[in-house]
């Protein structure tokens, strides 16, 4: 299977693409700058996920049919109220939000995406409207809750695909920082195996597959 990417030099995403390497599968990245290593099944593009015009050049240079679509790039900007700033909302919104449904949405219009394809956007249960306890970093959150519309609005418009939101759990990387309990490679196993179980559109689920509130 052919699966794309964002963000994959580091974190979460720097271990599905070792893991999915490992098991044979061919993996198309985007980054900003590079990747810590080569492989013959590894294609590595560039792409600012904050910028229109750079994902419309990196999916013109995707020359395989898409089987999985990972928005994994991410920013976590740590404003909290009362002292959140404009740059700091726009920002979070431009890279967690509208990057993966301009990704999406490009996808689409260039044909990349193969019929009954997975797309996942990697949310967190921070963007969760139900769960929240006003505790967290508000431009994260509120751009993940609206990345969690991006989910149901495409679900509902991509009817021979699946789109659903991820909750990856809670990762040890330098956005969830050394506290966190699970590595990137337990994280990034479950995402997988979720990815490949998946049989229902328009969901928000976390690595294990368990269901999250909206
Ligand atoms: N870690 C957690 O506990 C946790 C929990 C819930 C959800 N998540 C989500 O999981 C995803 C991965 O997070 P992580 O923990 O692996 O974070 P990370 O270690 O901070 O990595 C973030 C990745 O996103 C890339 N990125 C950021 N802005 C970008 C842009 N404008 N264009 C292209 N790439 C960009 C980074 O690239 P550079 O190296 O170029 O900056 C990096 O590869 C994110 O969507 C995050 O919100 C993480």
């Amino acid at each position: 299977m052919h699966w794309v990417i964002t963000g994959a030099n580091r974190g979460i995403g720097l271990a599905l693409t070792k893991i999915l390497l490992s098991e044979g599968e061919v993996v198309t990245v985007g980054v900003r700058t590079s990747m810590p290593f080569e492989h013959e099944n590894l294609k590595i593009l560039k792409v600012d996920t904050s910028n229109p015009v750079s994902i419309e050049e990196f999916v013109s240079q995707i020359d395989t049919p898409i089987d999985v679509l990972i928005n994994n790039a991410g920013v976590l900007i740590e404003e909290r109220f009362p002292n959140v700033t404009e740059e700091g909302m726009l920002l979070s919104f431009k890279v967690n939000t509208m990057g993966p449904y301009m990704l999406i949405q490009e996808c689409y219009k260039k044909d990349k995406l193969k019929e009954g394809a997975k797309i996942v956007n990697i949310s967190s249960i921070l963007g969760s409207i139900t769960n929240t306890g006003g505790t967290t970093s508000m431009p994260y959150s509120i751009s993940k809750a609206a990345l969690n519309m991006v989910t149901k609005l495409l679900a509902h418009k991509l009817k021979n695909m699946y789109v659903v939101s991820i909750h990856p759990g809670w990762v040890k990387t330098d956005m969830g920082g050394q506290e966190a309990p699970l590595l990137p490679e337990e994280s990034a196993t479950g995402i997988i195996k979720v990815i490949k179980n998946l049989n229902k559109s328009g969901i928000f689920i976390d690595y294990k597959g368990d269901t999250i509130q909206w």
